[in-house]
C-alpha cells in the first residue's frame, strides 16, 4: 500500500488550516496512520529538501519550514500519492485550481502551506525520514468496503 507524507507547513498551522488539510484527505477516503506536531530541526529540514539544495529558493525554504511548528502525517490508500497531490494542487498557488488546498488558501509559492510526497518512492523515503516504524499504526477504516471495488 502506498504512503504519502503530508506536512502542514508553519504558515498552515499558524493560519488554522490543519483541520482543513486533514479533513479533505480524510473525506477523500484515505487512512491516517501517523500524526505528530514538531518544531523542525534544521538538519531534518535539510535532509527533507536535499533535492533542492543549491537552488535559489533553498535557504528560504529551509528557514520557512523551521520557522514555527509543523504537523506531519502519513496517509495510506490506493493511489494515495496522486490523489493527495490533486487535493493539494499545483506548487505555485497562482496555478492551483480552485477547490484545491493551495488554490483555495494560498497566494505565493513560498507560502503554499502544505507538502505532499510526489512519488511512491519518495513517499516511502520521507515516511522513514520523519517517523520511526513504531509510530505508524496499522488499522482499517470501517468504510473501506465502500471505497474499494
Ligand atoms: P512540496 O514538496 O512542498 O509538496 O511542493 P511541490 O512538490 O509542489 O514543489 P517542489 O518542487 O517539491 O518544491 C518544494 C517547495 O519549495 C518551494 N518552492 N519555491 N520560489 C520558487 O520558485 C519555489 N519553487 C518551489 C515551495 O514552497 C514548494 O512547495
Ligand atoms: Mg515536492
Amino acid at each position: 500500500m502506498d504512503r504519502s507524507l503530508v506536512i502542514v507547513k508553519p504558515d498552515g498551522v499558524q493560519r488554522g488550516l490543519t483541520g482543513e488539510v486533514i479533513s479533505r484527505i480524510e473525506r477523500r477516503g484515505y487512512r491516517l496512520v501517523a500524526v505528530k506536531m514538531l518544531q523542525v530541526p534544521r538538519s531534518l529540514a535539510e535532509s527533507h529538501y536535499a533535492v533542492h539544495a543549491g537552488k535559489s529558493f533553498y535557504d528560504g525554504l529551509v528557514s520557512y519550514i523551521c520557522s514555527s511548528p509543523v504537523v506531519v502525517m502519513v496517509w495510506e490508500g490506493k493511489k494515495v500519492i496522486e490523489a493527495v497531490r490533486q487535493v493539494v494542487g499545483a506548487t505555485n498557488p497562482t496555478n492551483a485550481a480552485p477547490g484545491t488546498l493551495r488554490g483555495d488558501y494560498a497566494v505565493e509559492v513560498g507560502r503554499n502551506h502544505v507538502h505532499a510526497s510526489d512519488s511512491p518512492e519518495n513517499g516511502q523515503a520521507e515516511v522513514a525520514l520523519w517517523f520511526r516504524p513504531e509510530e505508524l499504526v496499522a488499522w482499517e477504516r470501517i468504510g473501506e468496503n465502500w471505497l474499494y471495488e
